[in-house]
């Protein structure tokens, strides 16, 4: 059996390689529409870029990352962030709401945030967040399986990644405790800032990072190929096809 790679955070290469992760959460802090001297907790916060937007707005913000890399980063934005595994959280009616940017589809036990969530939220808390929903980077994903499997490994027990459809994620929101007010699956067509080389060194690692070392640039270059005559546009730019769950819950009672 092939030996899983998790993911590394590094958050020099996620700025350089992901910068447009949190520039394009900006629609996600509108639908949250913080408050002054609101209790907000930003779950995954990754550098800290969305949570101090937040924390701008003059609420009060605590951010957690499962990623000590990432924590750091968004500390030194003088946030207070602190290392935490989103699938134990340990908060308790702290908060009025709970906002996630592009972090819960690392998240695969969805039950055990949601009932995390749920605990963190004071009675009537909201919980707005943006997810990968059903078909996210589809065509990456068939890329590095196609990849993986000329060389005898299976894909699909490596992916780290939920990607829920709208109707599947409303039913665990509602089991959880949540009357959903809004919940949309949507394409966003994302303009990669680099190669997708590019992307795959930074967010791949749980697929190429099974090979021996000396084999990953040679599989990556595979990907790379596999993926050109979809994802690149008629100027050269790369595409990528992400598609995003975005939603608003209310924690009832
Ligand atoms: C996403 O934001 O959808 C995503 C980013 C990196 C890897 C997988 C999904």
């Amino acid at each position: 059996m092939t030996k899983a790679h998790s993911q590394r955070w590094e958050a020099e290469r996620y700025i350089e390689n992901a910068a447009f992760v949190p520039a394009l959460g900006l629609p996600l802090i509108a639908l949250l529409a913080p408050e002054k001297g609101e209790r907000i907790l930003d779950l995954g916060c990754g550098d800290g870029v969305l949570a101090a937007t937040i924390a701008a707005s003059g609420a009060q913000v605590t951010a957690v990352d499962g990623s000590p890399e990432m924590v750091a980063a968004a500390r030194s934005r003088g946030l207070d962030a602190r290392v935490m595994d989103g699938e134990s959280l340990t908060f308790k009616e702290e908060f009025d709401a709970v906002f996630s940017n592009a972090a819960l589809h690392w998240m695969p036990d969805a039950d055990a945030v949601l009932l995390g969530v749920r605990r963190a939220l004071r009675p009537g808390g909201r919980f707005v967040a943006e997810m990968g929903g059903h078909g996210n980077i589809a065509s990456i994903l068939v890329a590095l399986a196609a990849v993986l499997s000329r060389r005898g490994i299976e894909a699909s027990s490596l992916s780290p990644f939920y990607f829920p459809s709208a109707d599947a994620y409303r039913a665990r929101l509602e089991r959880a405790g949540f009357a959903v007010s809004e919940i949309t699956l949507f394409p966003r067509p994302t303009i990669l800032p680099g190669s997708i080389e590019a992307w795959l060194d930074t967010f791949a690692e749980p697929f190429l990072g099974v090979l021996p070392a000396a084999q990953r640039l040679c599989a990556r270059a595979e990907v790379a190929d596999l993926l050109r005559p979809v994802l690149v546009d008629e100027k050269g730019t790369w595409i990528a096809d992400y598609v995003r769950l975005r939603f608003r819950a209310v924690r009832d009672g």
